[in-house]
């Protein structure tokens, strides 16, 4: 029963408080009815003051990053959209992604302090804000010209790693340059051009970029059947559906004309390639374990290997000379039926043991689910579409409300499980319930 259904409202009742009906109980002072005395609504009834400012409007009114996704559908051409939240094949992963988290639940440990908590953590012997990082996206600049140095600014802000994609649509330079303090990583892939990818390798290095992320798991491109559909491919082949589409968003097209062109910033002035061969370029169906191996002698900071979902691959490229590991299943945008990350995260910490890092990533979405894969033995998770959609529904504002929901998130999850430290998180307080897959 409500508030509301306990006020006496009937006419009985007011008889009852007359002393007409001698046999009903007397109703107490308070719930008689009386003239209404509007200056004393003013405790319930006070309306927010209007946001003029669209943008400020629609981020203000996103309390989740679901609600940022909803916000980025509307405000953006449908192809673009379709290009982020979509996945490979019949996107069974990317639900799966989704679906582990959401079946995961907690088991509290209450009556413990949480004044002040501690949502920190050490990353690769840096402390970072909480433990979360920004992935590597391509094409960043396509969703919002912002695009990738909105992103590291942000991260730097918050106090977590920014990783740049090698299909970035901005320089390592240019985000080492827009975000000076921050923690700038750098995704690779390899190419079968060994003089770029020794390029790369050294433009980080001078850069100033400490971690190197190499991910394994695009040997060729997942089959994304959306940007097929679309003709959002390399080099682009729009259908008329999609062209009329993106008719609808001239703010989209203002910035798309009147900003630097999208193109894959860090590999456009490499001699002799064009636009076009980018794409063949990048996705090496070569690469092996002698790769890792080259990298590994170039590379002098810290190695991550990306892509992982095999707890023997994990054994195996922590002993070629990783210094950790991303199990991650590229948010389900490559190998569809990869296993959700969340349920071999347990084996892959297993299997290299205590003191290599493990980072996970594939469907986070809010503060919870980085609780989980915490638990599950994750030193830290890294999201992809989540600060994308804070991206599309507005720059660089929206990326911080993205940073911001998952911060708060995590932080009041903690507390509710009765714990005042990222470092008290351990497996005992999840449950792995059984639930169908898909
Ligand atoms: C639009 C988009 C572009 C991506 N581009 C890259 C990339 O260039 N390199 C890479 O290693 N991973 C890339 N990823 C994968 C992300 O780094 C990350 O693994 C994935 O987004 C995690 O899943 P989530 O989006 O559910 O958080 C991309 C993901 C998205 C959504």
């Amino acid at each position: 029963m409500t508030a509301v259904d306990d006020v006496p409202t009937t006419k009985g009742s007011d008889a009852a408080a007359a002393g007409s009906a001698p046999d009903t109980p007397p109703v107490p002072p308070a719930a008689r009815r009386r003239l209404p005395r509007i200056a004393e609504l003013r405790t319930v009834l006070r309306f927010r003051r209007p946001t003029l400012d669209p943008v400020e409007r629609r981020l203000e009114s996103a309390l989740t990053i679901a609600d940022l996704r909803r916000v980025a559908q509307r405000v953006t051409p449908r192809a673009v959209f379709d290009y982020v939240d979509g996945a490979a094949d019949a996107e069974a992963t990317a639900r799966k992604n989704l679906a582990a988290f959401e079946t995961t639940e907690f088991l509290p440990e209450l009556l413990h302090s949480v004044v002040d908590p501690d949502i920190s953590t050490t990353l690769l012997g840096d402390r970072i804000a909480l433990p979360l990082v920004f992935a590597p996206t391509g094409y960043t600049r396509l969703m919002h010209e912002a695009g990738e140095t909105a992103a590291a600014r942000v991260a730097a802000r918050v106090g977590i790693p920014y990783v740049l994609s090698t299909v970035g649509t901005s320089t390592i330079e240019e985000v080492t340059t827009a975000a000076p303090g921050g923690n700038n990583w750098f995704q690779l892939y390899l190419t079968n051009s060994e003089a770029l990818n020794a390029e790369l390798v050294e433009r980080a290095l001078q850069a100033g970029v400490r971690t190197i992320a190499l991910t394994i798991d695009s040997a060729v491109g997942g089959r994304r059947l959306k940007d097929l559909r679309n003709g959002l491919t390399i080099p682009p082949s729009l259908t008329a559906r999609t062209f009329l589409d993106m008719a609808r968003y001239p703010s989209w097209w203002i910035d798309k004309l009147t900003t630097a062109p999208v193109e894959f910033a860090s590999v456009r002035d490499f001699p002799g390639v064009s636009y076009s061969e980018v794409a063949g370029l990048l996705f090496d169906p070569g690469i092996d374990y002698d790769d890792l191996a080259w990298l590994r002698s170039r590379w002098p900071g810290n190695l991550l290997v990306k892509g992982i979902v095999n707890p023997e691959d994990a054994r195996r490229v922590v002993a070629a000379g990783a210094d950790g590991v991303v199990v991650s299943n590229h948010g389900g945008r490559q190998l569809d039926r990869s296993p959700a990350t969340l349920d071999v995260l347990p084996a892959v910490r297993e299997a290299v043991g205590e003191s290599t890092t493990v980072l996970l990533d594939s469907g986070v979405r809010n503060g919870q689910d980085i609780i989980a894969a915490v638990a599950l033995g994750a030193d830290a998770v890294l999201v992809g579409r989540a600060y994308l959609y804070g991206l599309m529904a507005g720059g660089e504002r929206g990326v911080d409300r993205a940073a911001e929901i998952l911060r708060s998130e995590y932080q009041r999850a903690l507390q509710l499980l009765g714990l005042d430290a990222t470092a008290k998180i351990g497996p005992q307080h999840v449950l792995r319930s059984e639930r169908a897959s898909g």
